[in-house]
């Protein structure tokens, strides 16, 4: 059976960075026979947490919209790519949008105690964002709070890829070495060659 991978997408924008490093993972992890789906989430209609707190009885969301779609896709991915533009130094409200609404995750795992994933499965995850100045310390608020959210989701932090001083739509074209590294990495995702790392690998390119 070939490794089952999801990329979503997170830019508002078309001809957005993020999103076009993304296409390139995907396609890097295909080429190592894995099976692909790419999601947009602006094509989705996810509501933000309402913090009803309704998931600490039931360990499941209340609000109804596309996250349910979404959230099952994710839990039944060997792996997941998320891609986030960066807007005030963290994830764009879109991606924070999806994390969010995953505390159902959270507390189905921690107020419930009950496991999210039932087989043991091999399942990783990675995160590619993208800045337009040429500060760093944004990336280290999206290494926490992606920290998190995989370890909610039942994930391996396997890599990030984060790029810097790009700004202009589709300017990550013309980096040197941007679209190479995303296709490199969406192929190492998916080899199962070596186990995973304890510290996901970080690629930060400028
Ligand atoms: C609302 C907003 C906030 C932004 N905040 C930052 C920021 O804090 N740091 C930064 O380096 N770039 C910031 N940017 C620039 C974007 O990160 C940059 O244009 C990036 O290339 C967008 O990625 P995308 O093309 O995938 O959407 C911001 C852009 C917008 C629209």
């Amino acid at each position: 059976m070939s490794i089952k991978v999801l990329g979503i997408s997170t830019s508002p924008r078309q001809n957005s960075n993020s999103d076009l490093l993304l296409r390139q993972a995907l396609a890097g992890a295909e080429s190592s026979g894995a099976e692909t789906e790419y999601i947009r989430l602006g094509d989705l209609k996810i509501a933000p947490c309402i913090e009803c707190n309704s998931c600490y009885k039931q360990g499941t969301c209340i609000v109804e919209d596309d996250y349910q779609m979404l959230s099952s896709k994710m839990l039944e991915a060997d792996r997941l790519i998320l891609a986030t533009p960066i807007f005030f130094m963290t994830f764009c409200a879109q991606a924070k949008t999806l994390i969010d609404r995953c505390q159902c995750l959270w507390a189905h795992k921690y107020v419930l105690k009950q496991p999210l994933i039932t087989t043991s499965r091999d399942r990783r995850a990675m995160v590619i964002a993208v800045g337009g100045t040429k500060s760093k310390k944004m990336f280290d608020s999206i290494s926490l709070t992606a920290k998190y959210f995989i370890d909610v989701l039942e994930m391996n932090y396997a890599a990030n890829l984060f790029v810097n001083n790009i700004d202009a739509p589709g300017r990550i074209k013309q980096h040197p070495s941007a679209l190479n590294e995303a296709f490199r990495l969406g192929r190492e995702l998916v080899s199962t060659d070596t186990p995973p790392h304890e510290k996901p690998i970080n690629v930060e390119l400028t």
